[in-house]
């Protein structure tokens, strides 16, 4: 699991059928040929990106027993399953997406827009109280322009951090999913401002050829 060694890669042909199209045919060949694809399915977890949470738990310490826990993006559940996993009989655990998440047990979710302004409200409501970690794997469908597709990703980590400054008990972490140069800008200021310690990682279960790294912020220093 996190920490062995990459699991090894297929190389299953797909034909392009009559009903397919090429982008679908691509998408079905790099599923089947995906070891974390398949080692995800026998393991019994919902995502193989299950696999880059449990990683950065085991890099960092993120998860520990009784914590409460918002994952902000979180169908199908692969990383709900893993903080209920981890923290035991106690301790929260809340996520949220606009997808229909099926049931995960141990986890409670809100399927809502997150930056509907109702719903960092219904999620701290759900929480009943500060959260020790704040999750983001959020990530919107792209268009394709590059600058706009840029913005949209900024401003799902902003909405995500403003969210995290808002409930995150002082001691807190911060994780969030970056793109390209990682978290710049404003965004890095204010982690660094907020928290003690902030650091990019990029898990061996995200695609080599994906531009996409998390940025680690822990250390929350609270509210004034
Ligand atoms: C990479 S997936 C998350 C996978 C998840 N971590 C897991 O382990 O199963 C990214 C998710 O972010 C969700 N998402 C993107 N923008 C969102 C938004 N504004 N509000 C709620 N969910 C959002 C997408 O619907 C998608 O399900």
């Amino acid at each position: 699991m996190a920490g062995e060694a990459k699991p090894r890669e297929l190389n299953i042909h797909v034909k392009t059928a009559k009903r397919r199209d090429y982008a679908s045919t691509l998408w079905l060949k790099r599923q089947l040929n995906d070891p974390y694809v398949r080692k995800a399915k026998a393991e019994g977890w919902r995502s193989r990106a299950a696999y880059k949470l449990l990683e950065l738990d085991e890099k960092f310490s993120l998860l520990k027993p009784g914590a409460n826990i918002v994952d902000l993006g979180c169908a199908p559940g692969g990383w709900l399953q893993v903080a209920v996993k981890a923290i035991g009989a106690k301790g929260k655990v809340v996520g949220i997406d606009y997808l229909h998440v099926p049931a995960v047990p141990g986890a409670d979710i809100l399927e809502m827009d997150f930056l509907d302004e109702e719903a960092p409200v219904r999620l701290k409501e759900m929480l009943g109280g500060e959260a020790d970690v704040v999750l983001s794997d959020m990530a919107a469908p792209t268009t394709g322009h590059r600058s706009t597709d840029h913005l949209r990703i900024v401003a799902l980590a902003e909405a995500a951090l403003d969210y995290a400054e808002d409930v995150l008990a002082p001691g807190g972490a911060f994780v969030c999913k970056v793109f390209a140069g990682g978290a710049e800008g404003d965004l890095l200021i204010r982690l660094k401002q907020n928290f003690e310690s902030v650091k990019h990682a990029k898990p061996k279960a995200s695609r080599s050829h994906s531009a996409e790294k998390y940025v680690v912020a822990t250390g929350f220093r609270g509210r004034e």
